[in-house]
């Protein structure tokens, strides 16, 4: 069938050393099922006992050198593992994906596994269902599909969403998608009824609840300017097979072409440039005491240590800057007078919501399998339960305070800029 050999392209790397029976074993599919977990189906059950080589392994990504630092190698620690559908699928709870990039898994013999943040998600609900409560949720490897079994072909959950689809209820596709730019129209044709669909600012017209026939068709005009377009169908289940096929008309030619994966990325995922916040340009920076900066650095007012390693002390909400990442006076004051500028991944600000109404936001770590570690701007920590996490949003604001440049003094910035350019003590590093 010529779909599953598209997935035998997509994940051609084998899962090195895991084993069914002896054998070695590729999964059939590998995702990043929510901003915080990642998902593989086997066509054979994996042994309870491979669960442990997951577990403090970690997945790499590169993201492009800032100005003046090296292309970094970067992680996200998988902190749990755990087997469903009798072995066939392995669930990973991972810290969150701060970026829209290639993820690789390690496996042993020094293999890995990709995947990136492409896709849709599927939510599926009864009729009488909340709108924040679905009965389940999905990733689908596109918009257009005829079947959710034959889009991911030998995977369970897909099987029992096919399930969950012969029933009466509503199906939500959410993506966000990189459409060519200019004007165009997006063509949305289904089996069942189009309950619902948007795209960006453009939205389908509410059903008329005279009309007999299930709306089959709709079409939505939209101009592409921002990089990319939140995109929301929702499908009335229970009816016909399901089924959908989603294109992009651009304004002006006969033909449409389908909304392929690669236009696809996750609705959670972050966006690959964050609006920024332009980066301040500093002062005159030269003539700073480097022993006042220490001082200041540690002090209640400044409260850099309360999130900053330096010399081996000090908190961890923010990155150790003993060794800093650019060695450069304008960048260390533009990185305190304008931390959203440019937000290094690992800490990027998340805001959790949780199903019982309370929202915490902060910088997000995986402990274990259940449960997940928010530290806001007091470095003050909650832990949250994995399960009780109604939506996980990225931030484009740093948890770093603003405004400690101008309530410091230039004089103090000159002191800090100045203690953070000296070499590191080596009585105190580690
Ligand atoms: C509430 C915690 C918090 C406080 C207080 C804080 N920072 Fe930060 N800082 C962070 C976080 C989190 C980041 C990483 C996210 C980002 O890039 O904004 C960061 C980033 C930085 C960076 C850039 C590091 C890099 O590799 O990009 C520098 C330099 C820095 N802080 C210096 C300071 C100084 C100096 C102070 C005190 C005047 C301070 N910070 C106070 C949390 C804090």
């Amino acid at each position: 069938m010529r779909l599953s050999v598209v997935m035998g392209c997509l994940f051609p790397v084998l899962f090195a050393g895991m084993s069914t029976r002896g054998q070695e074993v590729s999964p059939r599919a590998l995702w990043a099922s929510g901003p915080l977990e990642v998902t593989a189906v086997f066509d054979e059950s994996v042994a309870q006992g491979e669960l442990e080589r997951f577990l403090g392994e970690t997945i790499s990504y590169e993201l492009p050198a800032a100005t003046g630092s090296a292309r970094l190698p970067r992680k996200l620690r998988v902190a749990g593992a755990r087997l469903e559908d009798g072995g066939r699928t392995l669930v990973l709870a991972t810290d969150p994906h701060p970026r829209v990039t290639e993820y690789r898994l390690g496996v042993s013999g020094g293999r890995s596994l990709s995947y990136r943040l492409n896709g849709v998600q599927a939510e599926w609900s009864e009729p009488d269902d909340p709108p924040e409560s679905p009965r389940r949720v999905l990733w689908l490897p596109e918009l257009s599909f005829a079947g959710a079994a034959q889009a991911v072909p030998g995977s369970a959950p897909h099987r029992a969403l096919d399930r969950d689809l012969a029933r009466p209820g509503r199906l939500v596709l959410t993506t966000q998608l990189r459409l060519p730019p200019g004007e165009g129209t997006l063509e949305i044709r289904a089996n069942g009824s189009i309950e619902d669909a948007l795209l960006g600012d453009a939205a389908a017209d509410p059903l008329d609840p005279e009309a007999k026939a299930p709306r089959r068709s709709v079409d939505l005009g939209a101009e592409p300017r921002a990089d990319l377009l939140f995109c929301s169908i929702t499908l009335k289940t229970g009816m016909n097979a399901p089924g959908l096929r989603v294109s992009w008309k651009p304004a002006g030619q006969a033909e449409s072409r389908p909304v392929d994966r690669t236009a696809c990325l996750l609705p959670w995922a972050p966006a690959a440039a964050m609006p920024g916040v332009a980066a301040a340009n500093s002062p005159n920076l030269g003539g700073g005491d480097a022993a006042r900066g220490r001082r200041i650095f540690t002090s209640d007012q400044a409260q850099c240590a309360k999130c900053h390693v330096r010399d081996g002390q000090g908190g961890k909400v923010g990155p150790d800057l003993t060794v800093l990442r650019v060695k450069d006076p304008a960048w260390i004051y533009a990185s305190i007078a304008t931390p959203s500028a440019e937000i290094v991944p690992e800490f990027t600000t998340y805001t959790v919501a949780l199903k019982d109404g309370q929202v915490h936001a902060g910088v997000v770590r995986a402990i274990d399998a259940r449960v997940i570690r928010v530290t806001d701007s007091n470095a003050k920590s909650v832990d949250v339960a994995r399960e009780q996490i109604l939506r996980i949003q990225p931030s484009s604001t740093s948890i770093m305070p603003v405004g400690l440049a101008a309530a410091l003094g230039a004089e103090a910035v000159r002191d800090l800029v100045a203690f953070l350019m000296s070499e590191p003590e080596p009585a105190r590093s580690r």
